[in-house]
């Protein structure tokens, strides 16, 4: 029995699935212990979109633990927390036109998302939450309880003031009436106070909703006062191609909450965006111990001047997301006679084969070929792909065709 069958609880999940004791890190490249080197078309799920170990973050990083800065401020004024605050508003905000402040939270998406319902809460005094089927939010008691994608799941609790809309590739007629009539309605007594939403789903299957839909949920909520809350923990900070998955759609969401890849480095760090008129909280409503990772503010600071200050990544991003969704597609035909479904925007990308058992198998050959997926979806029937950013195109390609390789034998063997 190994150190980590007699020490860790029985609840690790990732190691199972690659079960190698991993050691150093750089790039779209993890080493284990014993020096094998695999290509990551994992990415922390979605915290690196920016590479392990990124050169440029790691000099910040190490600059700003030699120099004696703050580790930990909760939220106090640090020299770190204003260089943050004036690059996301420079970067982020401004270019975007979005009037918003921003709220630092305990280190997880799931405390983002809390902290957005309480607001919603508070702002329109309406409990009920509307979500996707597909959704995934966290694991805190609220945020299971509003991931659709967690209702099979024994052990969640259920809070009754949520309903689970269908997610809508194309929206119909009837999606868009259903989604007007369920905002009209009441749910277990309470009215609708919030509408929450991943404009394109991660754990859901890398599922871009409708935009006529985004809009539709804007119009509608704008009319009945229901607060629009984008969920970007996982979409956001460029791993779509813009830096926030909603660009364009027309949601233009009341709070969106980011996490994941915001530090650049892979360091805890979540925060919500809120529009500037509906910064409703008294002082300290909202609390935590680790709002103030300075480290990681400073790491993000340099992750936005770097990669946000043109749209050269955002541009990068969405060709190859192109180029790795041609690649499915190839694979879709020569293995899966066109029957696989190909998803997702720029880099988070999804290969639904219809089937848990062959998307396992799939997974599976992959890491034998030294390459690190992971399933998704409705059943876990999409392989879904989230490559660093700043991967190199040969990585890519060689990855790609890896991920080839392991569809092929996945497929034959049935
Ligand atoms: C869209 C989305 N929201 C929220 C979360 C929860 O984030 P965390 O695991 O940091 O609590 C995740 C995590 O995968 C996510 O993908």
């Amino acid at each position: 029995m190994n150190q980590f069958d007699e020490l860790e609880s029985n609840v690790r999940y990732y190691c199972r699935r690659w079960p190698v004791v991993f050691s150093t890190a750089a790039g779209a490249t993890i080493t284990a212990e014993d020096g094998t080197r695999y290509l990551d078309f994992f990415a922390g799920a979605g915290a690196l979109s920016y590479g392990h170990n990124n050169p440029v973050l790691v000099d910040v990083a190490i600059e700003h633990l030699r120099a004696g800065k703050l580790m930990h401020s909760l939220d106090t004024f640090t020299v770190e927390k204003r260089r943050f605050l004036e690059a996301m508003q420079q970067h982020v905000l401004a270019p975007r036109q979005l009037d918003m402040v921003v709220q630092t939270v305990g280190p997880t998406g799931a405390t983002a998302v809390e902290a957005a319902l309480q607001l919603a809460q508070k702002i329109t005094g309406n409990r009920a939450v509307v979500g996707f089927e597909g959704s995934y939010h966290g694991m805190t008691y609220r945020t299971a309880s509003i991931s659709a994608s967690m209702a099979g799941r024994a052990l969640v609790a259920h809070v009754k003031e949520f309903v689970a809309l269908p997610y809508v590739e194309r929206a119909t007629e009837q999606d868009l009436a259903l989604l007007e009539r369920t905002l009209r309605s009441s749910v277990d007594g309470q009215r609708i106070g919030a509408v929450i939403i991943e404009p394109t789903q991660g754990e859901g299957g890398a599922r871009p909703f409708d935009p006529v839909y985004l809009r539709a949920i804007r119009e509608h909520c704008s009319e009945l006062g229901v607060v629009v809350i984008a969920d970007e923990v996982q979409a956001g900070v460029g791993r779509t191609g813009p830096f926030f998955s909603f660009e364009g759609s027309g949601l233009d969401p009341d709070i969106v909450c980011v996490s994941k890849s915001i530090s650049g480095l892979g360091l805890p760090m979540a925060l919500n965006l809120i529009r500037r008129d509906l910064d409703r909280w008294e002082f300290g409503e909202f609390s935590g111990t680790f709002r103030g990772n300075n480290l990681a503010f400073a790491t993000s600071t340099r992750m936005l001047e770097t990669y946000w200050t043109d749209s050269n990544l955002e541009k990068s991003t969405e060709l190859r997301g192109h180029a790795v969704r041609a690649a499915l597609e190839g694979m879709s035909a020569q293995f899966g006679d066109g029957r696989f479904t190909v998803r997702g925007n720029g880099l988070l990308c999804g290969l639904d084969v219809g089937d848990t058992r062959l998307a396992a198998d799939i997974a599976s050959a992959a890491f034998e070929r030294r390459l690190i997926v992971e399933t998704c979806g409705a059943g876990d029937t999409t392989v879904k792909l989230l490559a660093p950013l700043v991967i190199d195109d040969d990585e890519l390609t060689d990855g790609l065709e890896r991920l080839g390789d392991a569809v092929d034998q996945a497929c034959s063997v049935r």
